[in-house]
C-alpha cells in the first residue's frame, strides 16, 4: 500500500534525555504539540560524589516512549520526518572499538575528579582555549580519572560520546557530537567551533577519539534502517545534530539572541542568557557555552541541585516532592532556617566541589515547612548568585521566562521573582521546555528553515511579578545567606 503524504504532512520528534527519564514530543510541521510520553530510570550513586547511569537504560526508555507515541498519534508518528535528541551534558560514555560500552556513563553531577579537574584548569591556555573554568564535573577531567583508576578500560576506549550522542549512535549507526553539548568537554575550541588539539593533548585524549562535529540544527544522519522499519516510518527519517539540554531549552523558549534569557528550575537550576558573540568570563564561574544553532552562543550560572534539593528532602521525609510544595502558603517573607543546596558540591560561582549541604539555625519548634521553605529559599539565592555573575559579564536580562518541574509551585516561581526582582514569566501549557527545542532542531534540519523563523518565544500564561513589600526582606535575607557559604567553606568533612 502506498501513502499519500502531503507537503503538510511531516511531524517531528524531539526527545529530551533528562537525568531522570526521557520524555518524546511529537509535533506538527507547524510546531504544535501533538502529544508526549515519558519514560523514568534511576541514577546510582554508589560512593559520596558519585553519580552514574546504564546508557542501556536509555535504550529502553527510548523504545517505550517511541512505543507510546506510535501507539497514542498512530496517524502522525508514521509522518514523521526528522528527530533531533536534547540530553543532560558532560557525561562520559566510553565506547571500545565494536561500539560496546566500557562502563557505565559518569555524570554531570559527578564530583570525583575534582582534583584531575583543578589539575587541568592550572595548565596552561586551558581556559583560554576551552573559554571556561574546568569544572569537576565536565567530561575531560573525568577521563583523566579513568586513566589512573582504571587504566584497562582507558586503553580500550575508542570513542568518547556525549550521552545524547551515544543515543544518536544508537539511532543512527553514525557516530557524531554536536557543538553545544561538546562545549561542556573542555575539549572544544570554542571560537572556532571544532576540537581542539591542544584540549585533548593535555587530558591524554586523542582526535580519533571524538566523532566529528556538527551544529544542533544541522542534518547529521539517517535513522538505522531496522529501526526505520520497526518504528513503520513511511520515509527516511532524519536525525539532526541535536542539542545539550539547556541549548535546547533555549531553543523550545526562543532564547537565541542578547535580552532572552530563562531560569530552568529542574534537577539543576540554570539561568541561561543568550549571547550573539563569544565572551568568555571564566574566572566568573559564568559557563560560556556555544548555542545549538550556528554563529551565537549562550552563558549560564549552574546550580547542581534545584529540585533535587527539594527530591531529597521528600526522601528524608517520607514524602514526595509535590506534596512538600503542597505545605507552602502564600508567599509572606523569608524564613529564619538556611539552606545550603550544596548536596552535590557547588559551581556558579563558587566552584567548590567539595562543599556539601547544610541547614542552619534549625529550632526546636521548627516543621517540615521551614524545612522545605529553607529549600525553596537556597535554591532561590543560589540562582541568584548565577544571575549576579551573568549580570556582571555583561547580559542583560530584564525579565526571565521559567521552565523545569519546580515552576509548577506558586510559592517558589513567586520567590524566584522577588529573589532575583525580575518580572518572570510562566508559559502557557507545559510544552515548551527542551524536548520542543530538540523537535525544532529536527524541523530545521529537514526543513532548512532559518532558526530565527522556527524558535519562537512560547504564549505567556502569567507574568509572576516581584513582590514588591517583600523585596529588601529578600535581599537583606540573600546577603545574609551569602555569608553562610564563607563560613562554611572550610569546614568540609575530609
Ligand atoms: C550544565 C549542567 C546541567 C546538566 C544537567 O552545565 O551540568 O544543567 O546539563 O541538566
Amino acid at each position: 500500500m502506498t501513502i499519500e503524504i502531503s507537503a503538510g504532512g511531516a511531524a517531528y520528534i524531539g526527545l529530551d534525555l533528562g537525568t531522570s527519564g526521557l520524555r518524546a514530543l511529537l509535533m506538527s510541521q507547524d510546531g504544535a504539540v501533538i502529544g508526549s510520553a515519558d519514560a523514568s530510570f534511576s541514577v546510582s550513586h554508589v560512593q559520596p560524589g558519585w553519580s552514574e547511569q546504564d546508557p542501556a537504560s536509555w535504550i529502553a526508555a527510548c523504545e517505550k516512549v517511541m512505543d507510546a507515541l506510535r501507539q497514542d498519534h498512530p496517524d502522525a508518528f508514521k509522518t514523521v520526518a526528522a528527530i533531533a535528541v536534547a540530553g543532560h551534558m558532560h557525561g562520559a560514555v566510553l565506547m571500545d572499538a565494536e561500539g560496546a560500552v566500557l562502563r557505565p556513563c559518569i555524570l554531570w553531577n559527578d564530583t570525583r575528579s575534582h582534583e584531575e579537574a583543578a589539575w587541568l584548569d592550572a595548565q596552561e591556555n586551558v581556559r583560554a582555549l576551552s573559554g571556561n573554568i574546568v569544572f569537576p564535573g565536565f567530561t575531560a577531567p573525568k577521563l583523566l580519572w579513568v586513566a589512573q583508576a582504571e587504566p584497562n578500560i582507558f586503553a580500550r576506549t575508542a570513542a568518547v560520546l556525549l550521552p545524547k550522542d551515544y543515543l544518536n549512535y544508537w539511532l543512527t549507526g553514525v557516530l557524531f557530537a554536536e557543538m553545544s553539548d561538546a562545549s561542556g568537554t573542555s575539549w572544544l575550541d570554542f571560537g572556532n567551533r571544532c576540537w581542539s588539539d591542544e584540549l585533548l593533548t593535555v587530558s591524554k585524549m586523542q582526535k580519533e577519539q571524538m566523532p566529528p562535529l556538527v551544529e544542533g540544527s544541522d542534518a547529521a544522519a539517517q535513522l538505522s534502517q531496522s529501526l526505520q522499519e520497526r518504528w513503520g516510518f513511511v520515509r527516511p527519517v532524519t536525525i539532526a545534530g541535536g542539542a545539550a539540554d539547556n541549548a535546547a531549552a533555549a531553543c523550545g523558549i526562543g532564547a537565541l539572541g542578547e535580552g532572552d534569557g530563562f531560569i530552568s528550575l529542574g534537577t539543576s537550576g540554570v539561568i541561561l542568557a543568550a549571547r550573539g558573540a563569544y565572551a568568555p568570563q571564566p574566572e566568573t564561574a559564568v559557563h560560556t557555552f556555544c548555542h545549538a544553532v550556528p554563529g551565537r552562543w549562550y552563558q549560564m550560572g549552574v546550580v547542581l541541585a534545584a529540585t533535587d534539593s527539594l527530591n531529597w528532602l521528600a526522601r528524608q521525609l517520607g514524602k514526595n516532592p509535590a506534596e512538600l510544595a503542597a505545605l507552602m502558603g502564600d508567599l509572606n517573607g523569608p524564613g529564619s532556617v538556611q539552606f545550603l543546596p550544596y548536596l552535590s558540591g557547588e559551581r556558579t560561582p563558587h566552584n567548590d566541589s567539595r562543599i556539601r549541604g547544610a541547614f542552619l539555625n534549625l529550632d526546636i519548634s521548627g516543621t517540615p515547612e521551614d524545612l522545605v521553605r529553607a529549600v525553596m529559599e537556597g535554591v532561590c539565592f543560589a540562582l541568584r548568585d548565577s544571575f549576579e555573575v551573568l549580570k556582571a559579564a555583561g547580559a542583560q536580562l530584564e525579565r526571565l521566562t521559567i521552565t523545569g518541574g519546580g515552576s509548577q509551585s506558586d510559592f517558589w516561581t513567586t520567590l524566584c521573582a522577588t529573589v532575583l526582582n525580575v518580572p518572570v514569566d510562566l508559559p502557557e501549557g507545559s510544552e515548551f521546555g527542551a524536548a520542543l527545542g530538540a523537535a525544532r532542531l529536527a524541523l530545521c534540519a529537514h526543513s532548512g528553515a532559518p532558526a530565527e523563523e522556527i524558535m519562537t518565544p512560547p504564549k505567556i500564561a502569567k507574568t509572576v511579578m516581584p513582590r514588591s513589600n517583600l523585596i529588601q526582606a529578600c535581599e537583606n535575607a540573600y546577603q545574609n545567606w551569602r555569608k553562610t557559604y564563607l563560613a562554611l567553606k572550610d569546614l568540609h568533612h575530609d
